[in-house]
């Protein structure tokens, strides 16, 4: 009796394991089958306002009315989102599409850098001033206008879409001159800007909306966010031939006959001082050149005024070219950065100028810069706004600023001077090393080519960009010699090797 009752029981358990095994195994194969049912609901509720929302009509008209559809598409997609991700199996991402970016070319040197474990090695890769102890340098001026603000009590509310009042006013007159017609007259149009990048940001929006058919032009080579900002903003642009490798100087009858051959109203983009990467700039001469080659054409220019003060020491010679085409009556742009003159890195401090030829265009692309601004970033900082304002504005701190600022150009003077003589004088060649010289500014263009770059940092432990540009505001006197060292041994050791790439990979490229 107990055996059978026994066996009985354990059949029953039996039984009982495999109805649950293989409702198991169904309801494994429901919830994969509701799975995908999932999955394909899903990739249609995500595709369809994907589709319908990114080709946004032109017309405001048209937007406007569109815009209540694209609303409802958004609420769909919200939920369908939300209900997917619960279904979708954990181990499968909804990133998997999105590869991995590249490395930015400039901070992606400071990360090597900070790798690097070599106590002989020396970030010359991004352009920020360091004292000859190659520290961080906040400049006096600086903290005694924030000390002034503490004491004042400031608030943290809002600023204006268009930035701090104080500051438009003062950044306008610093770059074009208090008594500048242009100002005297109202027509420029200036709104805070989040650093140059920022304004420049801004400036290639309005171009994009207001001159959908314009092209931009910039220099070769160029600071390589340029690219970046006109890519992003949807602006085409072309480049100008900049860089004479021959003379390691400037190629200005390219640069002409390129600003020449290029559709009529383009925005020719230039560097008001201090080009960057070459610290090549033309003569006051080849300005005018240039400014009748621009008129000739039609064309609007754009400036990137990054260095005011910095460059030469002087906040009036360094502001010539802008002020020229200003003079000359042109219709032009200009954005400003007060991360190097006055240090101000991470505050995101700069603006964006447009001179219009009547205070009445002024004050409607003034409007439209600030309703670009809106959607963005809503309204910009206002600690690095204010710092700008209480130094230009304040007579006493304006002309602690100026000699600050000369000492800063001043140190990076004596170390291109140090440099160049250690250069001349340790190089048995003969070559002529004179153009470190006639550079100006935060940046040397050493004409080292992507291979001898890439052997200053393998075997010297020097971070400099690939295109050869090194920044002497990060080398200190002390260093000079060890840099000179390193760029003979990469430019005479790697010259032949270099040679036999570039001619290697010519053909390639004419391929492509
Ligand atoms: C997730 O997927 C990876 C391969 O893509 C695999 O190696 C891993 O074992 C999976 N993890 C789980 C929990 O399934
Ligand atoms: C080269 O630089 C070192 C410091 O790095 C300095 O002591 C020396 O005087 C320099 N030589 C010349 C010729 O300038």
């Amino acid at each position: 009796m107990v055996g059978s009752r026994r066996l009985l029981i354990k059949n029953g358990v039996v039984v009982v394991y495999v109805v649950l095994s293989v409702l198991r195994w169904r309801s494994h194969r429901i919830l994969r089958c509701f799975d995908r049912m999932a999955s394909a609901l899903a990739s249609v509720a995500l595709s369809a306002p994907f589709a319908r929302g990114v080709p946004l009509p032109e017309n405001p008209m048209v937007q406007r009315i569109g815009a209540g559809k694209i609303h409802d598409n958004r609420l769909f997609k919200g939920k369908a989102f939300r209900r997917v991700s619960m279904a979708v199996s954990v181990n499968v991402s909804r990133f998997d599409g999105v590869t991995m970016a590249p490395p930015d070319p400039i901070l992606g040197v400071s990360e090597a850098f900070r790798a690097d474990t070599s106590d002989l090695k020396l970030n010359l890769g991004v352009g920020a001033y360091r004292t000859e102890e190659l520290q961080p340098y906040v400049l006096n001026v600086v903290e005694k206008a924030e000390k002034l603000m503490l004491e004042r009590g400031e608030n943290k509310e809002y600023l204006p879409i268009e930035g701090l009042a104080a500051f438009n006013k003062v950044t306008a007159e610093l770059l074009f001159g208090a008594d500048n017609p242009v100002i005297q007259e109202g027509r420029v149009a200036t709104i805070q800007g989040l650093s140059g990048t920022g304004s420049l940001r801004l400036a290639a929006a309005f171009i994009q909306r207001y001159f959908s058919d314009a092209k931009a032009l910039i220099s070769s080579p160029t600071w390589g966010n340029h690219k970046n900002i006109f890519n992003d903003a949807r602006v085409p642009w072309s480049e100008y031939r900049y860089y004479d490798p021959r003379t390691v100087g400037l190629d200005f009858d390219g640069m002409v006959a390129d600003i020449k051959a290029a559709p009529d109203g383009s925005f020719v983009l230039l560097h008001g001082c201090a080009h960057n990467p070459t610290g090549i700039d033309p003569t006051p001469d080849q300005w005018e050149k240039i400014a009748d080659v621009i008129q000739e054409k039609n064309h609007i220019p754009f400036f990137d005024v990054a260095y005011q003060g910095f460059a030469s020491g002087s906040l009036d010679a360094d502001a010539y070219s802008v002020r020229l085409f200003v003079r000359r009556g042109f219709e032009l742009l200009v954005a400003q950065s007060y991360s190097k003159n006055l240090g101000l890195y991470a505050e995101r401090i700069g603006a964006i100028n447009v001179v219009c030829s009547s205070p009445d265009a002024g004050t409607r692309v003034k409007s439209q810069l600030k309703r670009l601004a809106r959607p963005m970033y809503s309204n910009p900082p206002v600690h690095g706004a204010r710092i700008v304002a209480n130094v230009v504005g304040d007579p006493n701190l304006f002309n602690e600023w100026k000699q600050e600022m000369e000492l800063m150009a001043g140190r990076i003077k004596n170390v291109r001077q140090r440099l160049y003589e250690n250069l001349s004088q340790k190089d048995e060649s003969g070559k002529d090393w004179s153009f470190v010289l006639k550079q100006i500014g935060m940046f040397s263009y050493t004409g080292l080519n992507k291979v001898q770059s890439e052997h200053m940092m393998d075997k010297w432990h020097i971070y400099m960009t690939k295109d050869g540009r090194i920044s002497l505001a990060g080398l200190s006197l002390s260093k000079c010699e060890y840099l000179a060292d390193a760029i003979i041994d990469s430019f005479h050791n790697l010259f032949t090797a270099a040679l036999l790439v570039s001619k290697l990979v010519r053909p390639s490229k004419v391929n492509v």
